[in-house]
């Protein structure tokens, strides 16, 4: 104790002057003792409230917040027993059930549902006069009023040989006046005696308090709860409108999104070896789903030929057609060249040799270019590998020429027609690989303009680091080892596990898990995927383990390595 507050208390102990009249002095500091003491208590009453408002500002948990108001509304007012109401479709539903001599205690974070049915908005019961009145009501003795009905009470009262005596009940009402909810504190008891008591007219006001703060942040727990659930639909319905874009892609951000969290949960579990201190809470989980759910985000922008291109001259469809119409037209105007030479023969003298050998030629000819129109159709196959002599062919085939209705000159093949055909491998040219790639730019471009909340923040570089290779080599930005944060390596491993193993794109075949993990593995060593990575995603068996979370081990997936437009 420090000198000033030495001297402070000296004088409080001194009896205080007045007045000279020694009867009145008396009177006089006895009535400001009082005060003081009243005012004592009212202080810390108040500082009690504050502190009950603060800790329940910081709970944004609604289950947990509703514990908590009936814990400390019960402390406040030593009340045994206390239910908490959600105003709820014009009822009263039960949130929390708490009762001290009877050892219950449901609803909120303990996980026991209360069987109760919810309470009518009937004036003759208590909680829902609260409600509908928006007045608090204090009953010293719920037996000896016919205010309202109690005959629940009794005969919970005559099942339990409980005894319900003092009961105060008050409305919860939020900053925008409406009541929310009802607060029911059951049994005031004297702490020292154990003695059931009436709720005093003191605890009436600061339990009001108590309620309308309560309120304030169930609303904003809620509000925020809402805000959450409206973002998470949001992301949904974007990667939805993704997967929808094609039917060759269709459920890849939703199988994304479950495999990598499968993965997370994987490693979050492992105690020995170089994952061992790689944890995830439950906000890094949330935070790893969204970012999964949103990793092809920038697909939007993708043309949806590309998206779906199965065969090498598909665009809007399937241009072969095109130039197997031109092959027949070709061959029908070679046969009708033949049969007019053959005419002309005729007329001319009818030489049998010269005729046999006119016919002869027309069928080489014939037999020529329904080969070329079949090792043009071959050719429109996504492969493994274009050999060069193939190659060197449909060059050649692009030079020759052959005259259309109008007279014309027009080459077996276009040049764009060439340059599908062309490809070496799967399906799509260099320059719609580019457009393919541009995804994972505009993914990084679209969730950097997202203004995410802190728990959220890193999902712009999680999501768009989900083709950069270890080796530097991958894209949007070139990012090369610890660069890439580890949740984009992950994602990376994820993303090719599941376009490899997914059924529904029609450029592949069947593929077994061990193809899978072979073309995993070789991209690990060629630096592209992170090799600890997929050693984990092998050894630990993360896919089987998704299949059966998420699938039941169902539908073998089929695919092929021929290309990967994850
Ligand atoms: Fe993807
Ligand atoms: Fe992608």
């Amino acid at each position: 104790m420090d000198v000033n507050e030495a001297q402070k208390k000296d004088e409080a102990a001194k009896p205080r002057r007045f007045s000279n009249d020694e009867n009145l002095n008396t009177l006089l500091n006895s009535v400001v003792d009082e005060v003081s003491v009243y005012a004592e208590r009212l202080g810390g009453q108040i500082k009690k409230l504050s502190d009950i408002g603060r800790a329940l500002s910081g709970v944004y948990d609604l289950n947990t917040l509703l514990e908590m108001i009936v814990d400390q509304a019960r402390n406040f007012t030593n009340a045994d027993a206390g239910t908490l109401y959600i105003v709820e479709n014009s009822t009263l539903r039960f949130q929390i059930v708490q009762n001290d001599s009877l050892k219950i205690r449901m609803g909120g974070k303990t996980g026991e549902t209360i069987p109760f049915p919810p309470v009518e908005m009937k004036e003759s019961n208590v909680s829902a006069f609260v409600a509908l009145k928006g007045v608090s009501v204090n009953i010293p003795d719920v037996y000896d009023t016919d205010l309202f009905d109690f005959t629940g009470p009794k005969k919970f009262d005559s099942s339990t040989g409980y005894r319900s005596k003092s009961m105060l009940v008050v409305p919860m009402r939020n900053h925008e006046n409406d009541v929310i909810g009802v607060l029911q504190l059951l049994n005031a008891t004297n702490p020292k005696t154990n003695e059931v008591i009436a709720f005093s007219q003191d605890y009436e006001n600061l339990s009001e308090s108590l309620a309308s703060q309560a309120a304030v942040s169930i609303t904003n727990a809620k509000l925020i709860s809402d805000m959450g659930d409206l973002f998470e639909a949001f992301v949904k319905v974007m990667a939805t409108a993704i997967d929808e874009k094609s039917p060759v892609t269709g459920g890849h951000i939703r199988r994304v999104a479950e495999l990598t969290l499968t993965m997370a949960e994987v490693i979050h579990d492992i105690k020995e070896g170089q994952f061992k201190d790689i944890t995830f809470s439950q906000d890094q989980l949330y935070e790893l789903r969204i970012a999964a759910y949103m990793h092809d985000i920038g697909k939007v922008t993708t043309p949806v030929e590309i998206v779906e291109k199965a065969k090498k001259l598909q665009t809007i469809f399937d241009r072969i057609h095109y130039v197997r119409l031109r092959m027949d037209y070709i061959i029908q105007k070679i046969k009708l060249e033949g049969q007019n030479s053959k005419i002309e023969l005729l007329q001319n003298g009818n030489d049998p040799a010269k005729i046999k050998s006119c016919e002869q030629e027309t069928l080489e000819k014939v037999a020529e270019m329904e080969e070329i129109r079949d090792f043009v159709n071959k050719c429109n196959e996504p492969g493994e590998f274009l050999e060069d002599e193939t190659l060197e062919r449909l060059k050649e085939l692009s030079k020759r020429t052959y005259q259309d209705e109008a007279g014309e000159s027009q080459p077996f093949l276009t040049e764009d027609e060439l340059l599908n055909l062309s490809i070496r491998r799967g399906s799509i040219t260099e320059a719609e690989r580019k457009k393919m790639q541009g995804h994972a730019a505009v993914t990084l471009k679209m969730l950097k303009q997202i203004p995410f909340t802190k728990k959220l923040k890193n999902i712009p570089n999680f999501a768009g680091a989900h083709h950069e290779f270890i080796n530097g080599k991958g894209y949007p930005l070139g990012l090369a080892g610890d660069e890439i944060p580890f949740e984009g390596k992950l994602m990376a491993v994820t993303d090719i596990a599941e376009a490899l193993t997914a059924s529904d794109r029609p450029y592949k075949k069947a593929m077994p898990l061990e193809t899978v993990y072979r073309i995993l593995r070789s991209m690990a060593e060629k630096g592209e995927l992170d090799p600890n990575l997929v050693d984990l995603f092998i050894d630990k068996e993360v896919y089987k383990i998704y299949q059966e979370r998420h699938e039941n081990g169902a539908n073998e997936k089929k695919s092929s390595e021929a290309e990967v437009k994850s």
